[in-house]
């Protein structure tokens, strides 16, 4: 039985205490585990989590100030952590078989390793991010092959803060004014266990999913960090959300309406990687899986007692509902500030060394089987697809045949045009993960940076990753 909708409390997720802090960074220890936790009220459900919590735990990070973090593998199976959105080495960065092994893990990973290069017997690896780029909310996930959507959909995801002195400047709504706000969808079996059609269930052999999932997994229940719709005490004042679409497959159009059916405006001032240049009012805020939106909601002037739902435009059902703010009392609002930060990198396609031309579409597997592709072919952790010379600006041309967040590893980019035109208006910012609509070509520009070695670019359509729709970038 599901709760009624806007009747649990939102959870924010805890934020890690470091171990150790030092001049020369932060140093977190992280375990992987399996915990039972109540989602639907009444049910103990099975979760694969970071630390105990779904999300995991939330670390806190400033710019340029590195982090490490141990993880340790408690789960039975081989696990990979990636920092989504992170400026990280290779070595660091979760290449998909770089694997954190499970104590006594004796079994082999679904696909034959290219060479061994990537296999770690231990059951812990230690993580060292960098961070050295602008103030954003990344999150991390597994990205094991073959198997990121089960895994991410058993709990395997939290959020990551970089802040840095252009935020902090802005003076913008901060502690219980700046809620994170992890957006996900699941199913749920009648003994309220999280339902997915995985081939193996174990998650050990076969990949992918049943058939009629192909296209991508979603489930009849929305969550906000890990509750289904919850909700949320606020005043009349300004608050800034910070949203992450963390689900499989699932798109979400969010509009914030009022009682009286009013809406009320969601103030973008942030993307993917970072702050805008300057604010972006929507009425209706699109949300592919992967992407994160910094937004500014003002409940000024929205009577006491009253609530504002934020809806899925997209949903049908519980799907088009995703949480609700209940204005509790009068606050102190703030205003919105015109002008955010001019640090974006602009670049010019003049500048452009390479232009490619990238096609993300359905296509076959190695073993045969229906699948996604890039550019014709699926993810070969042996194959280099796109070499790309260490400083130099490229122009992407990404094709798609049906909806594909596309997001790539190491760098941030800006959306030049999209369908031929200039890019819509939640286009703005810098981003590392960009939607491609039906049939659509989507540019984009870049500068690669920041490491040399071997990258990834890929669908954030979890299980269209998972069934091949991945592909390998080399900085040399
Ligand atoms: Cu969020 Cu390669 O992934
Ligand atoms: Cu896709």
């Amino acid at each position: 039985e599901l709760p009624q909708a806007f009747s649990l409390p939102l959870p924010i997720p805890p934020v890690l205490a470091p171990v150790e802090s030092g001049a020369g960074g932060d140093r977190y220890e992280m375990v992987q585990r399996e915990v039972e936790a109540e989602i639907l009220p009444g049910y103990a459900t099975r979760l694969w989590t970071y630390e105990g919590s779904f999300p995991g735990p939330t670390i806190e990070a400033r710019r340029g100030r590195p982090v490490t973090v141990l993880h340790r593998n408690e789960l039975t199976v081989p696990t990979v952590v990636h920092l989504h959105g992170g400026r990280t080495p290779a070595a660091s960065d979760g290449y998909p078989t770089d694997l954190v092994l499970p104590q006594g893990w004796t079994g082999h990973h679904a696909h034959s390793m290219p060479d061994d290069r990537a296999v770690v017997t231990d059951v812990q690896r230690e993580y060292g991010f960098p961070l050295d780029q602008r103030a954003a909310m990344l999150w991390y996930h597994d990205h094991r092959m073959d198997f990121t959507g089960p895994a991410i959909w058993r709990g395997l995801a939290g959020l990551h803060f970089v802040r840095d002195e252009v935020e902090d400047a802005l003076d913008l709504p901060r502690s219980d004014r700046e809620l994170p706000l992890m957006i996900a969808d699941r199913a749920f079996d009648a003994e309220g266990q999280l339902a997915y059609p995985s081939l193996d269930p174990t998650l050990t052999g076969e990949h992918g999913v049943e058939e009629p999932f192909l296209a991508g997994v979603m489930g009849d229940v929305v969550l906000v960090n890990g509750a289904p719709w919850p909700i949320h005490e606020v005043d009349t004042g300004l608050y800034r959300l910070r949203i992450l679409n963390a689900s499989n497959a699932r798109h979400y159009e969010l509009e914030a309406v009022a009682e009286d059916g009013r809406t009320v405006p969601l103030v973008q001032i942030g993307s993917d990687q970072g702050l805008l240049a300057a604010p972006v009012r929507h009425e209706r805020l699109p949300l592919a899986p992967a992407e994160r939106y910094d937004v500014l909601i003002d409940f000024a002037g929205l009577p006491v007692g009253s609530t504002v739902r934020l809806a899925n435009r997209l949903g049908s059902g519980g799907t088009a509902e995703v949480m609700a703010f209940r204005i509790a009392r009068e606050g102190a609002s703030a205003p919105i500030p015109e002008t955010l930060a001019d640090d974006l990198p602009e670049w010019d396609r003049s500048e452009a060394a390479v232009v490619r031309d990238l096609a993300f579409r359905a296509g076959r597997m190695e073993d045969g089987r229906h699948g996604w592709v890039v550019d014709g072919l699926p993810f070969d952790p042996a194959r280099t697809d796109v070499t790309a010379r260490f400083g130099e600006v490229e122009v992407w041309r990404l094709i798609a045949d049906v909806h594909h967040p596309v997001h790539l590893h190491l760098v941030g980019f800006r959306v030049l045009s999209r369908g031929g035109r200039t890019p819509l208006p939640h286009d703005a910012g810098l981003k590392d993960t960009v939607s491609l609509r039906p049939g659509e070509a989507v540019e984009i520009i870049t500068r690669f940076d920041g490491y040399r070695g071997r990258f990834l670019f890929h669908c954030h359509n979890a299980e269209h990753e998972d069934m091949g729709m991945m592909a390998n970038l080399e900085i040399v």
